[in-house]
Protein backbone atom coordinates (compact mmCIF):
# COMPACT_ATOMS: atom_id res chain seq x y z
CA UNK A 1 0.00 0.00 0.00
CA UNK A 2 1.20 3.96 -0.51
CA UNK A 3 1.75 5.22 2.54
CA UNK A 4 0.42 9.26 2.46
CA UNK A 5 1.67 11.51 5.58
CA UNK A 6 -1.22 13.57 6.68
CA UNK A 7 0.03 16.61 8.91
CA UNK A 8 -2.29 17.92 11.26
CA UNK A 9 -4.15 14.36 10.73
CA UNK A 10 -6.48 14.98 13.97
CA UNK A 11 -7.80 18.07 12.86
CA UNK A 12 -11.56 18.78 11.30
CA UNK A 13 -10.30 18.60 7.71
CA UNK A 14 -7.20 16.09 8.38
CA UNK A 15 -9.69 13.58 9.45
CA UNK A 16 -11.66 13.83 6.46
CA UNK A 17 -8.61 13.69 4.40
CA UNK A 18 -7.04 10.79 6.48
CA UNK A 19 -10.93 8.65 5.67
CA UNK A 20 -10.26 9.66 2.13
CA UNK A 21 -6.99 8.12 1.53
CA UNK A 22 -8.15 4.67 3.59
CA UNK A 23 -11.61 4.72 1.12
CA UNK A 24 -9.30 4.79 -2.10
CA UNK A 25 -6.34 1.97 -0.72
CA UNK A 26 -3.68 4.48 0.63
CA UNK A 27 -2.01 3.75 4.04
CA UNK A 28 -2.19 7.32 5.78
CA UNK A 29 0.47 8.03 8.16
CA UNK A 30 -0.90 10.31 10.93
CA UNK A 31 0.99 13.00 11.98
CA UNK A 32 0.56 16.71 14.36
CA UNK A 33 1.86 18.44 17.06
CA UNK A 34 0.53 16.76 19.42
CA UNK A 35 1.40 13.44 20.17
CA UNK A 36 -1.16 12.75 22.62
CA UNK A 37 -3.69 13.15 19.75
CA UNK A 38 -1.77 10.45 17.99
CA UNK A 39 -1.41 7.09 19.14
CA UNK A 40 0.88 4.88 16.90
CA UNK A 41 1.33 8.32 14.83
CA UNK A 42 4.27 10.14 14.25
CA UNK A 43 4.35 13.29 15.95
CA UNK A 44 6.68 16.06 14.57
CA UNK A 45 7.18 19.64 15.26
CA UNK A 46 7.32 22.25 12.81
CA UNK A 47 10.18 24.28 14.72
CA UNK A 48 12.26 20.61 14.56
CA UNK A 49 12.60 19.69 10.79
CA UNK A 50 14.58 16.92 12.33
CA UNK A 51 11.12 15.49 13.36
CA UNK A 52 9.40 16.40 10.43
CA UNK A 53 12.32 14.31 8.23
CA UNK A 54 11.67 11.25 10.54
CA UNK A 55 8.35 11.84 10.06
CA UNK A 56 8.57 11.59 6.48
CA UNK A 57 10.40 8.60 5.90
CA UNK A 58 9.18 6.13 3.54
CA UNK A 59 6.31 7.71 2.72
CA UNK A 60 5.52 8.84 -0.98
CA UNK A 61 3.75 11.91 -0.69
CA UNK A 62 2.44 14.43 2.14
CA UNK A 63 -1.04 16.23 2.55
CA UNK A 64 -0.78 19.48 4.82
CA UNK A 65 -3.61 20.28 6.84
CA UNK A 66 -2.23 21.66 9.29
CA UNK A 67 -3.72 25.55 9.84
CA UNK A 68 -2.48 28.50 9.93
CA UNK A 69 -0.14 27.65 7.26
CA UNK A 70 1.62 30.74 7.62
CA UNK A 71 3.84 28.61 10.36
CA UNK A 72 3.55 25.25 8.67
CA UNK A 73 3.52 25.29 4.75
CA UNK A 74 6.95 26.03 4.93
CA UNK A 75 8.49 24.22 6.95
CA UNK A 76 6.24 20.92 6.26
CA UNK A 77 6.90 21.30 2.13
CA UNK A 78 10.63 22.14 2.28
CA UNK A 79 10.83 18.52 4.53
CA UNK A 80 8.86 16.88 1.88
CA UNK A 81 11.32 18.43 -0.85
CA UNK A 82 13.93 17.39 1.20
CA UNK A 83 13.09 13.87 1.18
CA UNK A 84 12.06 13.98 -2.68
CA UNK A 85 8.51 13.24 -2.20
CA UNK A 86 5.51 15.35 -3.38
CA UNK A 87 3.49 17.67 -1.04
CA UNK A 88 0.27 18.80 -1.18
CA UNK A 89 -1.91 21.16 1.09
CA UNK A 90 -5.28 22.55 2.27
CA UNK A 91 -4.54 26.30 2.70
CA UNK A 92 -6.49 29.00 1.69
CA UNK A 93 -4.46 31.65 3.13
CA UNK A 94 -3.55 33.93 0.51
CA UNK A 95 -0.11 35.11 2.25
CA UNK A 96 0.44 31.33 2.91
CA UNK A 97 -0.14 30.17 -0.65
CA UNK A 98 2.33 32.98 -2.38
CA UNK A 99 4.63 31.44 0.08
CA UNK A 100 4.59 28.12 -0.90
CA UNK A 101 4.53 28.80 -4.49
CA UNK A 102 7.61 31.35 -4.16
CA UNK A 103 9.98 27.66 -3.67
CA UNK A 104 11.41 25.85 -6.06
CA UNK A 105 11.06 21.83 -6.20
CA UNK A 106 11.96 19.07 -8.40
CA UNK A 107 9.24 17.49 -7.11
CA UNK A 108 5.37 18.03 -6.88
CA UNK A 109 4.42 20.62 -4.46
CA UNK A 110 0.61 22.22 -4.66
CA UNK A 111 -0.62 24.68 -2.45
CA UNK A 112 -4.53 25.43 -1.73
CA UNK A 113 -5.62 21.83 -3.31
CA UNK A 114 -8.75 22.41 -1.61
CA UNK A 115 -12.39 23.85 -1.78
CA UNK A 116 -11.01 27.33 -1.95
CA UNK A 117 -8.30 27.92 -4.58
CA UNK A 118 -8.05 24.34 -6.46
CA UNK A 119 -11.61 23.91 -7.40
CA UNK A 120 -12.01 27.47 -8.55
CA UNK A 121 -8.41 27.42 -10.13
CA UNK A 122 -9.91 23.88 -11.91
CA UNK A 123 -13.13 25.42 -12.99
CA UNK A 124 -11.71 28.60 -14.88
CA UNK A 125 -9.16 26.77 -16.23
CA UNK A 126 -11.92 23.78 -17.68
CA UNK A 127 -14.16 27.10 -18.35
CA UNK A 128 -11.08 28.87 -20.75
CA UNK A 129 -10.39 25.42 -22.19
CA UNK A 130 -8.70 26.69 -25.67
CA UNK A 131 -8.75 30.24 -24.64
CA UNK A 132 -5.16 31.90 -24.03
CA UNK A 133 -6.33 35.06 -22.15
CA UNK A 134 -9.25 36.09 -20.36
CA UNK A 135 -10.29 39.73 -19.60
CA UNK A 136 -12.08 38.84 -15.98
CA UNK A 137 -12.78 35.65 -13.84
CA UNK A 138 -15.53 36.36 -11.75
CA UNK A 139 -15.79 33.13 -8.63
CA UNK A 140 -19.71 33.40 -6.85
CA UNK A 141 -19.95 31.41 -3.99
CA UNK A 142 -23.31 30.78 -2.83
CA UNK A 143 -23.06 28.79 0.42
CA UNK A 144 -26.33 27.91 2.21
CA UNK A 145 -24.38 28.89 5.31
CA UNK A 146 -20.62 29.11 7.08
CA UNK A 147 -19.97 27.59 10.27
CA UNK A 148 -15.87 27.91 10.69
CA UNK A 149 -13.98 25.55 12.60
CA UNK A 150 -11.30 27.06 15.10
CA UNK A 151 -8.53 26.56 12.11
CA UNK A 152 -10.80 28.66 9.71
CA UNK A 153 -11.23 31.64 12.02
CA UNK A 154 -7.37 31.35 13.36
CA UNK A 155 -6.31 31.27 9.58
CA UNK A 156 -8.35 34.10 9.01
CA UNK A 157 -6.83 36.08 12.23
CA UNK A 158 -3.34 35.45 10.78
CA UNK A 159 -3.94 36.34 7.34
CA UNK A 160 -5.66 39.82 8.47
CA UNK A 161 -2.74 40.49 10.68
CA UNK A 162 -0.02 39.65 7.79
CA UNK A 163 -1.89 42.39 5.50
CA UNK A 164 -2.46 44.58 8.15
CA UNK A 165 -5.92 44.59 8.14
CA UNK A 166 -6.36 45.88 4.95
CA UNK A 167 -8.08 43.69 2.49
CA UNK A 168 -7.17 42.14 -0.68
CA UNK A 169 -7.92 41.98 -4.45
CA UNK A 170 -6.48 41.19 -7.86
CA UNK A 171 -7.35 44.04 -10.45
CA UNK A 172 -5.46 45.00 -13.73
CA UNK A 173 -3.19 42.06 -13.11
CA UNK A 174 -1.99 42.30 -9.70
CA UNK A 175 -2.45 42.27 -6.46
CA UNK A 176 -3.51 45.41 -4.23
CA UNK A 177 -4.33 46.24 -1.15
CA UNK A 178 -7.43 48.27 0.12
CA UNK A 179 -8.77 49.72 3.04
CA UNK A 180 -12.19 50.22 2.02
CA UNK A 181 -15.72 48.47 2.38
CA UNK A 182 -16.59 45.57 0.00
CA UNK A 183 -18.92 46.14 -2.54
CA UNK A 184 -22.03 44.46 -1.73
CA UNK A 185 -24.21 43.74 -5.21
CA UNK A 186 -26.41 40.64 -5.97
CA UNK A 187 -25.73 37.38 -7.98
CA UNK A 188 -27.63 35.34 -10.15
CA UNK A 189 -26.70 31.43 -9.25
CA UNK A 190 -28.29 29.31 -10.93
CA UNK A 191 -31.46 27.87 -9.65
CA UNK A 192 -32.89 26.46 -7.64
CA UNK A 193 -30.60 29.32 -5.56
CA UNK A 194 -31.34 32.24 -7.55
CA UNK A 195 -30.47 35.66 -7.22
CA UNK A 196 -28.81 36.25 -3.48
CA UNK A 197 -27.11 39.09 -2.19
CA UNK A 198 -23.11 39.25 -1.99
CA UNK A 199 -20.19 40.93 -1.51
CA UNK A 200 -17.57 41.35 -4.62
CA UNK A 201 -14.29 41.10 -4.18
CA UNK A 202 -14.43 38.63 -1.21
CA UNK A 203 -11.06 37.59 -1.81
CA UNK A 204 -10.54 34.10 -1.66
CA UNK A 205 -6.90 31.86 -1.77
CA UNK A 206 -8.65 31.85 -6.14
CA UNK A 207 -6.93 35.08 -6.55
CA UNK A 208 -3.87 33.39 -6.30
CA UNK A 209 -4.23 30.19 -7.83
CA UNK A 210 -6.28 31.23 -11.18
CA UNK A 211 -3.73 34.51 -12.44
CA UNK A 212 -0.65 32.11 -11.40
CA UNK A 213 -1.29 30.42 -14.65
CA UNK A 214 -3.80 31.78 -16.51
CA UNK A 215 -3.03 35.08 -18.38
CA UNK A 216 -6.06 37.38 -16.63
CA UNK A 217 -6.77 40.86 -15.52
CA UNK A 218 -9.31 40.38 -12.86
CA UNK A 219 -9.81 37.49 -10.88
CA UNK A 220 -13.04 38.38 -8.32
CA UNK A 221 -14.43 36.48 -5.76
CA UNK A 222 -18.03 37.25 -4.51
CA UNK A 223 -19.61 35.43 -1.30
CA UNK A 224 -23.13 34.94 -0.01
CA UNK A 225 -23.63 37.72 2.48
CA UNK A 226 -25.85 35.36 5.02
CA UNK A 227 -22.72 32.91 4.56
CA UNK A 228 -20.17 35.86 5.24
CA UNK A 229 -21.67 37.08 7.84
CA UNK A 230 -21.71 33.54 10.21
CA UNK A 231 -18.36 33.46 9.79
CA UNK A 232 -18.12 36.74 12.34
CA UNK A 233 -20.25 34.39 14.71
CA UNK A 234 -18.07 31.80 16.76
CA UNK A 235 -19.54 28.69 17.71
CA UNK A 236 -19.42 24.98 16.72
CA UNK A 237 -19.47 23.83 13.75
CA UNK A 238 -22.59 22.12 14.19
CA UNK A 239 -23.91 21.66 10.56
CA UNK A 240 -22.53 21.18 6.75
CA UNK A 241 -23.58 24.09 4.29
CA UNK A 242 -24.49 23.16 0.57
CA UNK A 243 -22.51 24.97 -1.97
CA UNK A 244 -22.73 26.16 -5.27
CA UNK A 245 -19.36 27.49 -7.03
CA UNK A 246 -20.31 29.66 -9.96
CA UNK A 247 -17.53 30.62 -12.14
CA UNK A 248 -17.68 33.15 -15.14
CA UNK A 249 -14.66 33.60 -17.19
CA UNK A 250 -15.28 36.37 -19.80
CA UNK A 251 -12.68 37.64 -23.08
CA UNK A 252 -14.68 40.94 -24.91
CA UNK A 253 -18.22 39.42 -25.81
CA UNK A 254 -17.61 36.07 -25.05
CA UNK A 255 -18.98 35.17 -21.49
CA UNK A 256 -18.21 30.99 -20.66
CA UNK A 257 -19.93 29.62 -17.17
CA UNK A 258 -19.37 26.62 -15.37
CA UNK A 259 -20.84 25.70 -11.98
CA UNK A 260 -20.16 22.94 -9.55
CA UNK A 261 -22.53 21.99 -6.62
CA UNK A 262 -22.36 19.92 -3.43
CA UNK A 263 -22.05 20.07 0.43
CA UNK A 264 -19.50 20.46 3.46
CA UNK A 265 -16.82 22.82 2.06
CA UNK A 266 -14.31 21.12 4.94
CA UNK A 267 -15.47 17.25 3.42
CA UNK A 268 -15.05 18.09 -0.23
CA UNK A 269 -11.39 19.38 0.55
CA UNK A 270 -10.14 15.81 1.00
CA UNK A 271 -11.48 13.61 -2.19
CA UNK A 272 -9.89 17.32 -4.28
CA UNK A 273 -6.32 16.66 -2.09
CA UNK A 274 -6.39 13.04 -2.25
CA UNK A 275 -7.32 12.82 -6.31
CA UNK A 276 -4.15 15.56 -6.65
CA UNK A 277 -2.02 12.99 -4.93
CA UNK A 278 -3.05 10.05 -6.80
CA UNK A 279 -2.87 11.95 -9.92
CA UNK A 280 0.69 12.92 -9.10
CA UNK A 281 2.05 9.74 -7.66
CA UNK A 282 0.79 8.14 -11.50
CA UNK A 283 2.10 10.54 -13.50
CA UNK A 284 -1.25 12.03 -14.83
CA UNK A 285 0.47 15.98 -14.17
CA UNK A 286 0.66 18.81 -16.75
CA UNK A 287 3.69 20.91 -14.81
CA UNK A 288 6.63 19.88 -12.78
CA UNK A 289 7.34 21.31 -9.34
CA UNK A 290 5.86 24.09 -7.19
CA UNK A 291 2.24 24.72 -9.23
CA UNK A 292 -1.37 25.31 -8.73
CA UNK A 293 -4.06 22.79 -9.50
CA UNK A 294 -5.41 24.06 -12.76
CA UNK A 295 -1.30 24.68 -13.75
CA UNK A 296 -0.88 21.22 -12.51
CA UNK A 297 -3.58 18.54 -13.61
CA UNK A 298 -5.65 18.69 -16.76
CA UNK A 299 -8.59 20.28 -15.02
CA UNK A 300 -11.40 19.21 -16.92
CA UNK A 301 -10.71 15.45 -16.16
CA UNK A 302 -9.91 15.98 -12.47
CA UNK A 303 -13.48 17.81 -12.15
CA UNK A 304 -15.06 14.51 -13.67
CA UNK A 305 -13.37 12.36 -11.53
CA UNK A 306 -14.47 14.51 -8.28
CA UNK A 307 -18.08 13.37 -8.72
CA UNK A 308 -20.08 12.45 -6.58
CA UNK A 309 -18.91 14.35 -4.24
CA UNK A 310 -19.04 17.64 -6.42
CA UNK A 311 -21.26 17.40 -9.48
CA UNK A 312 -19.81 20.38 -12.25
CA UNK A 313 -22.01 21.11 -15.19
CA UNK A 314 -20.62 23.58 -18.07
CA UNK A 315 -23.05 26.10 -19.31
N1 LIG B 1 -8.83 25.82 1.24
C1 LIG B 1 -9.91 25.30 1.79
O1 LIG B 1 -10.97 25.26 1.21
C2 LIG B 1 -9.81 24.68 3.14
C3 LIG B 1 -10.66 23.64 3.48
C4 LIG B 1 -10.54 23.09 4.75
C5 LIG B 1 -9.61 23.59 5.65
N2 LIG B 1 -8.82 24.62 5.26
C6 LIG B 1 -7.81 25.16 6.18
O2 LIG B 1 -7.16 24.09 6.84
C7 LIG B 1 -6.79 24.48 8.14
C8 LIG B 1 -7.28 23.46 9.12
O3 LIG B 1 -8.66 23.51 9.16
P1 LIG B 1 -9.51 22.54 10.09
O4 LIG B 1 -10.89 22.75 9.69
O5 LIG B 1 -8.97 21.16 10.02
O6 LIG B 1 -9.21 23.18 11.53
P2 LIG B 1 -9.07 22.48 12.95
O7 LIG B 1 -10.06 21.40 13.11
O8 LIG B 1 -9.07 23.60 13.92
O9 LIG B 1 -7.63 21.79 12.91
C9 LIG B 1 -6.46 22.51 12.81
C10 LIG B 1 -5.31 21.53 12.85
O10 LIG B 1 -4.09 22.21 12.58
C11 LIG B 1 -3.16 21.90 13.60
N3 LIG B 1 -2.20 22.99 13.77
C12 LIG B 1 -2.46 24.31 13.86
N4 LIG B 1 -1.31 25.01 13.99
C13 LIG B 1 -0.32 24.09 13.99
C14 LIG B 1 1.09 24.19 14.09
N5 LIG B 1 1.73 25.35 14.20
N6 LIG B 1 1.81 23.04 14.05
C15 LIG B 1 1.20 21.84 13.92
N7 LIG B 1 -0.12 21.70 13.83
C16 LIG B 1 -0.88 22.81 13.85
C17 LIG B 1 -4.01 21.65 14.83
O11 LIG B 1 -3.29 20.92 15.80
P3 LIG B 1 -3.49 21.23 17.39
O12 LIG B 1 -4.84 20.65 17.78
O13 LIG B 1 -2.34 20.50 18.00
O14 LIG B 1 -3.46 22.72 17.57
C18 LIG B 1 -5.15 20.85 14.20
O15 LIG B 1 -4.78 19.51 13.98
C19 LIG B 1 -7.36 25.88 8.34
O16 LIG B 1 -6.32 26.81 8.12
C20 LIG B 1 -8.42 26.00 7.27
O17 LIG B 1 -8.60 27.33 6.84
C21 LIG B 1 -8.89 25.17 4.04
Amino acid sequence: MTSVLVYGAYGHTGRFVVAELRRRGFDPVLSGRDAAKLPGGRPASVGDPASLDRALEGVAAVINCAGPFAGTARPVAEAAIRAGVPYVDVAAEIEANLDTLELSADTAVVPAMAFFGGLADLLATAAMDDWTAADEVHVAYGLSGWRPTAGTLAAGRVSRERREGKRIRYAGGRLEYRDDALPKREWAFPEPLGPRPVFGEFSMADIVTIPRHLKVRDVVSYMTVDAAQDLAVAGERDAAETFVVDVVVRAGDDERRIVARGEDIYAVSAPLAVEAVDRILTGRTKAKGVATAGEMFDAAGFLRALAPHITVEQR
